[in-house]
């Protein structure tokens, strides 16, 4: 179930190349650090020890030039290093490039659901449907090609959780009422812990998985075979319909209703009641459903009703995916 060494196991994401370097440049600098310090501790402690006789040649020292520039820089020059270092590395391990592929994860007590809105697939990686899927011999958990850039966008159900895949060197907490991103590109085909890392319940530690990285034929034939299945993700579109959406917003462009039109509304700058302007994205988009109140479009009354408790996690997610396709080329599909 484990395999762990008592070392980093490889690192097989080809965005977070560079983040096991850096580690180990810290952890060296420290190692280097601790024994300059206690060493020289130690030695004064020893040299001017109680009866020691300790030769003063003039006034003693009270300041030293030399040395406390040099304590200045050193360490500014090693935090300069690790800070663009750093940031470099995180910004590449934290924005998934644009032809990324997108896979919804939703947390819940206690395991976890892959939807991959490009091909209409849900896959729910509970310990049940894992044991059937290594009965049929297929790639269990969140199945994934090989050298594809993979955008992993995670919310929950009901609690904090944290998806954490250790050997993309990946964690991000999985949050209710939030959309956060992750992102990896896997380098090598094989089978890796997915684990949950936030203490989440009874079961927290039962809610892992597998990430199965295949070739990309063996992902298209995967693909295919979970078509014939009937787990698909919640249709944004029925839930706009039966919601009512449509009795208020307009998904047509420059159609004015009770409320904005939705049409090319994902990815705007949008301008507020209060002077203030928003950029609408996912979150943004995910809030204005279920605390309509907080943020009212310039021009419009601040009457509609919060769908909080009437949309479940799947419908508000599908919602927002139908409302961010309305008016962008990829279609309503994304
Ligand atoms: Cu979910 Cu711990």
């Amino acid at each position: 179930m484990f395999e762990a060494d008592f070392w980093f196991p490889p690192s097989v994401n080809a965005l977070a190349a560079g983040t096991d370097d850096l580690f180990i440049f810290i952890l060296w600098v420290t190692v280097i650090s601790m024994a300059v310090v206690m060493g020289t501790m130690m030695w004064f402690a020893y040299r001017y020890r109680a009866g020691q006789p300790i030769l003063k040649e003039g006034v003693p020292p009270t300041h030293h030039l030399g040395l406390e520039v040099a304590w200045t820089l050193i360490p500014t020059a090693i935090l300069g290093v690790i800070f663009v270092w750093g940031t470099r590395d995180y910004t590449a391990m934290s924005i998934p490039p644009t032809d990324a592929m997108e896979v919804r994860v939703t947390g819940q007590k206690w395991f976890w659901t892959f939807d991959y809105p490009s091909h209409n697939i849900r896959i729910q990686a509970t310990p049940e449907a894992t044991q059937r899927a290594r009965i049929a011999g297929d790639p269990v958990g969140l199945v994934v090609p090989i050298n594809t850039p993979i955008k992993l966008v995670g919310s929950s159900v009901d609690v904090i959780h944290s998806i954490f895949i250790p050997a993309f060197r990946v964690k991000k907490d999985v949050l209710p009422q939030r959309y956060t991103v992750a992102t990896f590109e896997a380098t090598e085909e094989g089978e890796y812990d997915l684990f949950c890392a936030e203490y989440c319940g009874t079961k927290h530690s039962g809610m892992i998985t597998k990430v199965s990285v295949v070739s990309e034929d063996a992902f298209a034939e995967f693909m295919a075979k979970e078509e014939t299945k009937s787990a698909r993700p919640v249709d944004g579109a029925q839930v706009f319909s039966g919601s009512g959406c449509a009795g208020c917003h307009a998904i047509t462009p420059d159609t004015a209703g009770v409320g904005p039109s939705l049409h090319g509304l994902y990815g705007r700058s949008e301008p507020l009641a209060d002077g203030t302007t928003v950029l609408a994205d996912e979150n943004y988009l995910r809030e204005s459903i279920m605390k309509p109140m907080s943020q009212i479009v310039q021009g419009y009354g601040a009457i509609m009703p919060s769908y909080s408790g009437r949309l479940d996690e799947d419908e508000l997610n599908a919602l927002v995916l139908y409302i961010r396709g309305l008016g962008t080329d990829d279609g309503s599909a994304l």
